[in-house]
């Protein structure tokens, strides 16, 4: 099916649809300048993700951990939402019921005006005390002071509170997902926008929409384990694609 005929169904969807479903991944907040983690330029081709990014790497090395967040850290308060981001954000206005289950812990999503988003993977803003376990925001720890940073409290590193390689996903966060997708309506339209799909529950919580009605729209430059499920596909930058479907949204509405 070509490309024009692809998004004037999906289109045709979104006339009719209540509830839509983004599921976000690195590939969303490529073209602001942050790295994705896997592919020509991600962060696994040349650094290891055991070492970086998991609890034993952590306990061994705390501060090259801590120098690679800070990095990280770095070129994400320099980037500024994208039109991935921002037609993402404009379907809250159009649509009564969205929700964005993003992996991404850069807090782009919300720079471009979503309210609401589920940080599945944590934000790389916060950090966590190992041994209290208690969160500190944003602006409370300057961490490229000391490196690696300590808890005010008690003394303890802090980490960031992100979810690592081996880590569960934080319980509130699956449980809002679940409400989402269990509350009525159910789902219309499922994105899955620049994620790998790798992980075993992001394909769960696409699959379980289609099986409850939904059709699922992928966007991504390459195909990931979801492509052959998925009702149509988009291998093009967010970016480009996503702000394709409001204007013709908008057009469509106009003129019925
Ligand atoms: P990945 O780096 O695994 O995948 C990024 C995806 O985005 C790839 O499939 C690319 O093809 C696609 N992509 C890149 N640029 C794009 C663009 N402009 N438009 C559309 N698609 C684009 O990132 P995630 O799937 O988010 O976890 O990875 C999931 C998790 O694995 C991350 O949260 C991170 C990582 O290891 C941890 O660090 C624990």
């Amino acid at each position: 099916m070509e490309e024009k005929e692809q998004i004037n169904r999906v289109v045709e969807r979104l006339k009719s649809a209540r509830k839509i479903f983004f599921i976000t991944g690195a590939g969303v907040s490529a073209e602001s300048g942050v790295p994705t983690f896997r592919g020509k330029d991600g962060w696994w081709r040349n650094y290891n993700p055991v070492e970086l990014a998991s609890p034993e790497g952590f306990a061994r090395d705390p501060k090259t951990v801590w120098e690679w967040y800070n990095y990280r850290r770095q070129i994400i308060r320099q980037a500024k939402p994208n039109p991935a981001h921002i037609a993402i954000a404009e379907f809250e206005k159009y649509f009564s019921d969205v929700l964005v289950a993003t992996q991404n812990v850069d807090g782009l999503h919300q720079s471009a005006g979503n309210k609401n988003v589920v940080e599945i993977h944590g934000s790389i803003w916060r950090t966590r005390c190992i041994k209290e376990g208690i969160c500190f925001g944003k602006d409370d720890i300057d961490t490229e002071k000391e490196v690696p940073p300590r808890c005010p409290r008690c003394n303890s590193l802090l980490r960031p509170d992100v979810v690592w390689f081996g880590e569960m996903l934080p319980q509130s966060a699956l449980a809002e997902i679940d409400s989402f997708l269990t509350s009525s309506p159910t789902v219309d339209v499922t994105f899955v926008v620049g994620t790998s799909a790798l992980f075993a529950y992001i394909q769960h919580w696409a699959l379980w929409t289609q099986r409850n009605g939904a059709i699922i729209v992928e966007i991504n430059l390459d195909p990931t384990p979801l492509t052959e499920y998925a009702d149509f596909v988009f291998h093009k930058p967010a970016g480009e694609v996503l702000p394709e479907f409001l204007k013709n949204f908008h057009s469509d509405s106009k003129n019925s």
